[in-house]
């Protein structure tokens, strides 16, 4: 028997191992190039918050976490690119080593705005880490440094990707089925 869950799941890009051991592999690469400047994780909400809180216990360095949460306005599975900032950071990243931590990368909008804006408050170093990046829908070049895996132009879910807010708590990333998708989609 097919869970409900379970039922939304198409095919499994990347599982729970596979995570898993490219997460360690950047955790250490990360904690290399940072080592002796104090780093600053900023998480996008809600869904690099998964990915952030696995990663970070992949660094053997200090660092720091925030949190910032913003909205695109747009269709449910489309960036519209008008970006809004629902909760800001709460410390200041003046002079700051910031690493944004980010959960996909579909067409760049949603980061290259959330770069203008950071970038604006004068941190030391800006950099971005991708859990995920689909090359072919991205609409506008965002420099990212690290990426965990690249993926072709499906709408995944789990590991805190969302459909409508669900399956975040999928331990992998999967493709979301056709039977899961509204008419019209
Ligand atoms: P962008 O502005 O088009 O790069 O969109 C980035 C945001 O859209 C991500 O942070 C996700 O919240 C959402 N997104 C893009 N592609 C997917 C997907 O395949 N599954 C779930 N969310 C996605
Ligand atoms: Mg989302």
């Amino acid at each position: 028997m097919q869970t409900e869950l379970e039922s939304a799941v198409g095919e499994v890009l990347i599982d729970k191992e596979a995570l898993s051991a490219r997460i360690a592999e950047l955790g250490a690469e990360i904690s290399v190039d940072y080592a002796g400047r104090d780093l600053l994780l900023i998480g996008v909400l809600k869904g690099a918050v998964f990915f952030m809180a696995d990663l970070m216990r992949k660094l053997t360095i200090p660092c720091e976490v925030d949190f910032m949460a913003i909205s695109s306005y747009g269709a449910s599975t489309d960036s519209s690119g008008v970006v809004r900032i629902l909760k800001d950071l709460d410390i200041n990243i003046e002079g700051r080593h910031v690493l944004v931590v980010e959960d996909i990368i579909d067409s760049g909008l949603t980061l290259s705005y959330l770069m203008r804006n950071l970038e604006s408050r004068e941190p030391a170093t800006l950099e971005v880490c991708a859990l995920l990046t689909k090359p072919d829908r991205r609409e506008i070049e965002v420099p990212v440094r690290y990426v965990g895996f690249e993926i072709p132009n499906r709408f995944v879910i789990g590991y805190g990707l969302d459909f409508g807010e669900r399956y975040r708590n999928l331990p992998y990333v999967a493709v979301l089925s056709d039977d899961a998708l509204p008419e019209g989609l």
